[in-house]
């Protein structure tokens, strides 16, 4: 992305960080978040187009506040700040913040007071949201107050300067036009370029990749998902078979799933996959398990164990490819140092010492939705690309109770019916995940003439953005129907089907 000049949002701890460079990047423009307290060096050595400074938890006045060096108000590039981004920039630049008599929080009105660059055209008074406990009081030097919402001045601006700041949240849904205020921002004031697209990433991605790896070679853990499959296209793009691919049965994958994603991979984007059928040893460890926690941590010393041997036996390549995306890498709370962590429920975290590599995460600047258009500019399929999350420890947790060979073909087999069911509705591709889960509960039914006793499946459909909250799917009750049916009359073992509707939080997605 050395070209692409990326409009950077300075993080102080706000939760709706990630929100404003995902609305920019809709714009097709580059953003990307970096901590407040980036050294200043660092920050200008990425040429920025424009910054954002982001809202935030902290007051001004509070001497453990996050802050960023002076000299980010002397760039000279387009600034808009938001929330305790605006109020930073107004204490900077020489106005007054104070402790609100009335504090804000949820919807407001803001009366627009024209002109105003990145308000024009939008109705007056507009409904935005609030999140603040202190007020600017007073606006900084060649500022004029361009909004006011009934108890604090809401919006200011010094166009020569280039420099805007809002109270309120214009990245939040809730506020409207917000990303309207925000394409001003991007393509009026900054006058922002839209060059971010799947299809330049690929291109520069695979370039950056090439010179990064040179004459060496890497491995690349296939878990069946969408993050790992694009990494790897991408890099085997880059590279060819110089990339080994290696995809592991554990036994708890889903129905066909191994064959299923090993032809798929093959066949669409010509990957070198070394398939492994490891699933009775990791069945034999898991054994008369129950504990939920005990079944991950064996999964995960397992895998270890299994990744470890492919790659010694393959001459131990230099790299390690791994599907990180943006979100595992920034942490909104970043003002707390900096953010960038490993993802380490699959293989590197518990790595022996003497197995070292580099790694290489192409896909770190993106966010899912991101990686899925990447995939289909790479060739991937609908199916592939459109796949909904599935756990690392697989259908382990989905099993409560006791991990058998019988339970798991049960759970596989209501699985594969949901599935069915729910594409058939054209429901899967709305759904953040939707799955069936064994539970250790038999219940007393009646089915021809003859009473049975037999297990219940449960299942579970949420709609979510990024699988940290969640809603309970409302789906239409004949959908319901046709699954419970089903299951009941195709797999054998179950006599019952329930349907959970619990939101995250309180619940999780998984059971276990
Ligand atoms: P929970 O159940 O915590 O799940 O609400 C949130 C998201 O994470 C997935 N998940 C896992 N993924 N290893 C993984 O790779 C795990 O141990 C694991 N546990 C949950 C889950 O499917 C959902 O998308």
């Amino acid at each position: 992305m050395e070209n692409i000049r990326p409009i950077i949002v300075l993080d102080f701890g706000s939760q709706y960080t990630q929100l404003i460079a995902r609305r920019i990047r809709e714009m097709h423009v580059y953003s990307v978040i970096v901590p407040c307290h980036l050294p200043f060096d660092d920050l200008a050595g990425m040429n920025p187009q424009a910054i954002i400074l982001s809202g935030g938890p902290s007051s001004v006045y509070d001497p453990a506040s996050p802050t960023c060096d002076d000299r980010v108000f002397q760039m000279k590039v387009p600034m808009l700040g938001i929330c305790y981004g605006f109020q930073l920039m107004a204490y900077k630049l020489g106005g007054k913040v104070e402790r609100a008599e009335r504090r804000e929080y949820g919807f407001a009105q803001l009366e627009i007071s024209p002109p105003s660059q990145i308000f024009s055209g939008l109705e007056s008074p507009l409904r935005v949201w609030n999140s603040h406990g202190d007020h600017v009081a007073e606006v900084p030097p060649g500022f004029r107050v361009t909004g006011r919402t009934e108890n604090a001045i809401s919006a200011i601006e010094n166009p020569e300067a280039g420099m805007y700041a809002v109270e309120f949240h214009p990245e939040v849904r809730h506020t409207a036009s917000g990303a309207e205020i925000l394409r001003r921002f991007v393509e009026g004031v900054c006058g922002a370029a839209p060059n971010w697209y799947p299809r330049s990433f690929v291109d520069e991605a695979v370039e950056r990749v090439r010179r990064e790896v040179g004459d060496e070679r890497a491995l690349c853990a296939l878990s069946g998902g969408v993050d790992s499959a694009v990494a790897a296209t991408l890099v085997s793009r880059a590279i060819g078979d110089r990339l080994l691919c290696v995809f592991v049965n554990n036994g708890l994958l889903r129905k066909n799933e191994f064959e299923e994603v090993t032809a798929a991979l093959r066949s669409q984007a010509h990957l070198n996959v070394r398939a492994v059928d490891r699933s009775e040893r990791f069945l034999t460890r898991l054994a008369g398990v129950v504990d939920p926690e005990r079944k991950r941590k064996i999964i995960g010393e397992e895998f270890i164990r299994v990744f470890e041997e492919e790659a010694r036996s393959s001459g131990h390549p230099a790299f390690l490819v791994q599907g990180t995306l943006y979100p595992d890498v920034i942490e909104s709370v970043s003002v707390k140092g900096p953010a960038a962590t490993i993802k380490s429920h699959h293989n590197v975290g518990g790595l022996p010492p003497d197995l070292k590599f580099r790694l290489l995460e192409p896909l770190r600047e993106l966010f899912k939705d991101e990686v899925r258009e990447v995939g289909r500019a790479l060739g991937l399929s609908e199916e592939m690309v459109g796949r909904q999350p599935f756990p690392g420890p697989g259908l382990a947790v989905r099993i409560l109770g006791e991990i058998t060979k019988e339970r798991i073909r049960v759970v596989q087999d209501a699985d594969a019916i949901v599935e069915q069911e729910i594409r058939g509705a054209g429901l899967y591709n709305e759904l953040w995940q939707s799955f069936a889960i064994l539970l250790p509960v038999s219940s007393v039914g009646v089915m021809g003439d003859a009473r049975t006793y037999a297990t219940t499946i449960a299942l579970r459909a949420v709609t979510s953005d990024d699988g940290m909250t969640a809603d309970w799917a409302k789906i239409p009750p004949a959908v319901f129907e046709r699954i419970s049916t089903r299951i009941v009359n195709e797999v054998r073992e179950v006599n019952r089907v329930v349907y959970d509707i619990t939101s995250k939080p309180p619940g999780t997605i998984e059971w276990e």
